[in-house]
């Protein structure tokens, strides 16, 4: 069985694929809202931090467990370890996986119907005023449900027909130009009028706004965005081929997903600042800022419909990659078939989808510590279950996993630098762990 799994058969696929799970809605939609509710530059410059000295260390441990082992998160563990106690580490990262399934979804749903208006003309007729308006009225209304389980239904269609490679082949070949797209859309809010001023909140850091929710808010976005902590990294390396360099793919891949976010922020708060919105308007932020930006281009309703498509597909690439971990686990642990464990996931997905879809209507008033089952399921899977299992991981790898096997891995076929690697398991060991801890504590309020 382990001979015949599949690998990916370039090093560029093996970079497309990964990128094609970090880069998605968590770059556009998440990173500008959650820079805006945590006060800009200062969560900015945080965030990036957490990326390189605890993202690309965690993603070298979940690439190593991978392909050590040819196997997912359960396997690989058994297979390194040998010991059941480990197990709750990947039981979490299946509840993260179905919890961001769930309201990723209705926010990919929002990109459907925002394709749909820009495609029919809908969105260009509407003045600046009742664009909000109507944004919030459908936000408000049952129609997001339908879109949340029509995206849903794609997401398994692609898994169950086993055509998921050609859609990572069409979204490889459309990423770039998704990047061309977020290029042009930058120049044009540099134009604004309120550009300083955007460009300032973004990347002009003000520490006093430093607080422990914002520590918290960086390490979760890092996390989120780098689709780390819950075994989606550790599974794609199950597929690279033993030629594949680890640590170059983990810099590249983030690297490109940072500059994707800080593409999206420099677009996004110009924007804010010029059309006098709030930054801190939350999950709705990037959906109503953006009409109004299309709307000062020429042709504003075919780039539109451009950047809504791309933006579609770039989700489905990062719901197929979380799909993965629920389906590999209900297709071993109950001994499903992949086409019954396709179907369960995709289940629970638009049951738990549809209460995220509702909270900013009808459900809004149900809350559980003040948030809504949206921000629920976002905050418990991107601010714990994923930190939290990003913590486990590099524990393992940097404390029980044999120095033999780290050492190959990381070598490849090819050779390391004995201080990268050096680097690497002392980030593994202390700094991550040390760095994660220390977020989780200041949020409790014991530090
Ligand atoms: N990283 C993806 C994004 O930025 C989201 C994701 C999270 C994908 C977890 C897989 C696993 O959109």
């Amino acid at each position: 069985m382990k001979e015949n799994r599949a690998q990916f058969a370039t090093r560029l696929g093996v970079i497309a694929t990964t990128v094609g799970s970090a880069v998605g809605l968590g770059n556009i939609w998440r990173f500008p809202y959650e820079t805006g509710v945590h006060g800009g530059g200062a969560f900015l410059l945080i965030y990036v931090g957490f990326i390189f000295i605890i993202g690309v260390p965690v993603i070298c441990a979940e690439f190593i467990m991978g392909r050590s082992t040819r196997s997912n998160i359960f396997g690989a563990f058994r297979a390194l370890h040998g010991r059941p106690q480990w197990a709750w580490i990947g039981y979490m990262g299946i509840l993260a996986s179905i919890l961001i399934l769930s309201f990723y979804s209705v926010v990919a749903g929002w990109t459907v119907e925002y394709f749909v208006q820009s495609v029919t003309g809908t969105l260009a007729s509407l003045d600046a005023g009742s664009r909000h308006e109507a944004f919030d009225m459908f936000c408000t209304g049952w129609k997001p449900v339908m879109w949340t389980l029509v995206f849903l239904a794609v997401n398994a269609v692609i898994l169950l027909r086993g055509v998921k490679g050609g859609i990572e082949r069409v979204s490889n070949v459309l990423m770039p130009v998704l990047f061309v797209i977020l290029i042009i859309f930058c120049i044009n809010s540099l134009l604004m009028p309120g550009a300083s001023e955007g460009l300032a909140f973004l990347f002009r850091p003000d520490f006093s706004k430093v607080d422990s929710g914002v520590l918290l808010g960086a390490l979760g976005q890092a996390f989120f965005s780098l689709s780390l902590g819950l075994g989606t990294m550790l599974t794609y390396a199950s597929y690279f081929s033993d030629r594949t360099p680890l640590v170059k793919s983990a810099v590249v891949t983030s690297a490109l997903d940072t500059c994707v976010a800080v593409l999206a922020g420099v677009i996004i708060f110009p924007a804010v600042f010029t059309f006098g919105a709030e930054p801190s308007a939350g999950p709705k932020l990037v959906f109503e800022i953006l009409p109004d930006i299309f709307h000062r281009l020429p042709w504003g309703a075919l780039w539109s419909s451009l950047f809504f498509f791309l933006l579609f597909l770039a989700s489905l690439t990062s719901t197929i990659s979380m799909s993965e971990i629920g389906i590999a686990f209900f297709c071993e642990q109950f001994g499903l078939t992949r086409k019954k464990a396709t179907l369960l996931n995709c289940l629970i997905a638009m049951v738990l989808g549809t209460l995220c879809a509702l909270s900013f209507g009808p459900l809004r008033d149900m809350t559980v510590f003040g948030l809504t089952v949206f921000d629920l399921f976002d905050y418990v899977s991107s601010n714990i279950l994923l930190p939290l299992g990003g913590m486990m991981i590099s524990i393992f790898v940097g404390w029980f996993v044999d120095r033999g096997i780290l050492r190959t891995q990381l070598r490849g076929t090819g050779s390391i630098k004995e201080w990268i690697l050096r680097v690497i398991v002392f980030c593994l060991r202390y700094v991550a762990p040390a760095g994660i801890a220390l977020v989780f504590l200041s949020g409790l309020g014991v530090i």
